[in-house]
């Protein structure tokens, strides 16, 4: 009985922990003074049919049935007076949880907030709610995330389940990247080769030498559909990119035609992970479709339609971005069509291109969206533009009146690190830390308010050259994918970091529940360095930090981070000491500056005495200069490497 009290206690404290500590922050939250509800294992749902299955696959983990059950039901009901397609109002009383929402939609989001709210474990007792009042709506239509499909394969279950995260989150758009140089992953009937050829390569070394099997796959037109089944009952529409006229390396393998060069090229030599990166292979053949021939310009229409055929998305990505022109100089058949048509460069047979696929997607009644190198040459008259390589192609579109994603590189690429630990795993360059994600406002301030109504939203990309497996995937989408949502869901007044950070620890908790494969570390100062302890002319110092209490048994990750100053820092060794005696030592040469080059170093305790004092002794130099400042920190990495994972 004690035991039982005890649990409930528990299980209450759990609950009302939980409403402090909602990702993507609710717009607002009120607090009813009763206490928290009891949600049954089998509770009575009385929901309008068209919002029936959302709010079933919302909440799964709980079974809904139509018949009144002893406990609380759940009634959702339609309300067209809510402003926001997506908003919802979610009232939790004595009486019963009612939900009310204009779409399904909205009370697929209700369920997400109500699923928080809940104790995530399987409680034979039910669930405890606490008693209250949410009422919600995105700050942005667009909340995406891109999944690269091309440099390495994901399976259907893989994709279902990335889907499925997103939209407990709230994310709600899946960017598709469905071919690249590496690999075609779209069927097509019409163009059988693009997968036949398309989508396979050697796998050479990986994982067995000598493994002789091809690399690859592709999705059928009908497990594309069931997908599109799978995410839109989650509120998540699929917008799937072809890419065009680069990143074609493997279309071009499969049909020769349609590259300048009209000759037979193979994808052999596209290695997975440890990745071959290059995206413009050095290798014989190209990666650029021949837009110089109607042949080439029919073909994609003819996939185009094949794709809007299984996509009902109203935006269709037709990529653009990093597009070779070298090979349309050297083309006849891209000379005489810039000739003929009038075309001063390369740049401007670029925006004659864009515009065909422009006219034709607007024909189709959808809306095409590129990456920024379409404003290039001139943007095409309905074009939607995707920010990547920084903002200003989307303060640019903005301004020109055309709607924009903003995704920029420099601060939500998801393929870039994270983390200054040598134990993450190898990613694209870059450094985008989970606070640089957050911190991240898709409305830039050189917009005025009406240029900023063309800010769609916001999304972040997973781009996959080194990612060959899904834990890899989850390690670099999450938790930043949670930032993003905030980012995209909730009101910029109520973005704060620091409740963000620690709202993000208990939702660890969820993460932990849901299989997720998340990015964590936390670091402990150890000390700092200044420009005061420095020596001129390169001299080496000595840098001493007292770290009983702190070091542990096993490997210490030791990382010197500059904060400031003109000059870098030189790092040559570090030494742990134990009651003034060495016990072990890393010596390497590092740098940490504006750039970090093995600014970790690993030292080993074999056996922690709790009796003894420790000190960490660092031999370093100034780089050039004494300007330099920083901190010393214990990084403790609490990353799981999840090789399997749970499906449905
Ligand atoms: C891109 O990252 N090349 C869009
Ligand atoms: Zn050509």
């Amino acid at each position: 009985m004690m035991l039982k009290k005890c649990l409930i206690l528990l299980a209450l404290t759990y609950s009302q922990m939980a409403q402090g500590n909602l990702i993507p922050l609710p717009n607002k939250i009120e607090s009813y003074q009763a206490e928290s509800i009891v949600l049954q294992q089998k509770s009575q749902l009385v929901c309008p049919p068209e919002f029936k299955a959302s709010a079933k696959v919302g909440l799964s983990h709980i079974e809904l049935v139509n018949e009144a059950g002893s406990g609380t039901k759940i009634v959702v009901v339609k309300d067209g007076s809510i402003k926001k397609r997506e908003g919802y109002v979610l009232d939790v009383n004595e009486k019963q949880i009612t939900i009310k929402a204009k779409s399904a939609s909205g009370v697929y989001y209700a369920m997400q907030t109500l699923k928080q709210l809940m104790y995530p474990k399987n409680e034979a007792d039910g669930y405890y709610v606490p008693a209250l009042k949410i009422t919600d709506s995105p700050r942005f239509a667009w909340r995406g995330l891109m999944l690269d499909s091309s440099r390495h394969f994901q399976t259907i279950p893989e994709i279902k389940r990335f889907i499925n995260n997103m939209a407990e989150h709230k994310l709600n758009v899946f960017h598709w990247h469905l071919t690249d140089g590496h690999g075609w992953r779209f069927e097509s009937k019409k163009y059988p080769k693009l997968t036949e050829i398309g989508a396979w390569r050697m796998q050479p070394g990986y994982p067995t030498k000598g493994k002789k099997e091809k690399y690859g796959g592709f999705y059928t037109q009908e497990e594309m559909k069931e997908v599109v089944a799978y995410a839109k009952v989650r509120g998540v529409t699929v917008v799937p990119e072809i890419d065009m006229p680069g990143h074609c390396f493997a279309w071009v393998a499969a049909y020769p035609m349609t590259g300048c060069l009209e000759k037979e090229q193979g994808t052999d030599f596209f290695y997975t992970y440890p990745a071959d990166a290059q995206r413009f292979p050095s290798k014989p053949g190209t990666d650029v479709l021949c837009v110089g021939k109607k042949e080439t310009v029919k073909m994609c229409f003819d996939i185009l339609d094949e794709l809007m055929e299984i996509f009902p998305s109203k935006f269709i990505h037709i990529g653009g971005d990093e597009v070779n022109k070298s090979w349309w100089k050297k083309c006849k058949h891209c000379q005489a069509h810039k000739k003929n048509k009038g075309l001063k460069n390369e740049r401007e047979l670029q925006s004659w291109f864009i515009k065909q696929l422009d006219n034709y997607i607007t024909k189709k009644g959808r809306r095409m969206i590129g990456w920024d190198e379409i404003l290039e040459g001139g943007l095409a008259k309905n074009a939607t533009v995707m920010s990547w390589q920084g903002e200003q192609g989307g303060i640019k579109a903005a301004k020109m009146g055309h709607d924009v994603v903003m995704s920029p590189q420099t601060y939500i690429y998801l393929d870039h690190g994270q983390s200054h630990s040598p134990q993450e795993p190898p990613h694209w360059p870059g450094h985008k830390p989970l606070d640089r994600a957050y911190s991240y406002n898709p409305i830039p301030p050189s917009l005025s308010k009406n240029e900023a109504k063309h800010i769609l939203g916001v999304q972040g990309n997973v781009w996959t050259v080194f990612t060959h497996e899904e834990w890899l995937i989850d390690l670099c989408t999450w938790p930043r994918a949670c930032a993003i949502a905030e980012v995209g869901w909730t009101e910029h007044k109520q973005q704060n970091w620091d409740d963000f950070y620690k709202r993000l620890k208990f939702h660890r908790t969820r993460l932990d529940a849901m299989g997720i494969n998340y990015w964590w570390e936390e670091s402990a100062e150890l000390g700092a360095w200044a420009n005061t302890k420095l020596l001129p002319d390169n001299k080496p110092v000595t840098l001493t930090f007292d770290v009983t209490g702190k070091i542990s048994a096993g490997d210490n990750q030791i990382n010197f981070q500059y904060t400031k100053g003109a000059h870098a820092l030189n790092l040559h060794e570090v030494n742990l000491l134990e009651d003034g005696k060495i016990v072990t030592t890393d010596k390497h040469e590092g740098i940490t500056g504006s750039e970090h080059r093995k600014n970790t170093y690993t030292l080993k305790l074999p056996k922690l005495n709790p009796k003894a004092s420790y000190t960490i002794k660092a031999k370093v130099s100034g780089s050039e200069g004494v300007d330099s400042h920083g901190k010393v920190r214990l990084d403790n990495v609490q990353t799981k490497v999840l090789k399997k994972l749970p499906y449905e």
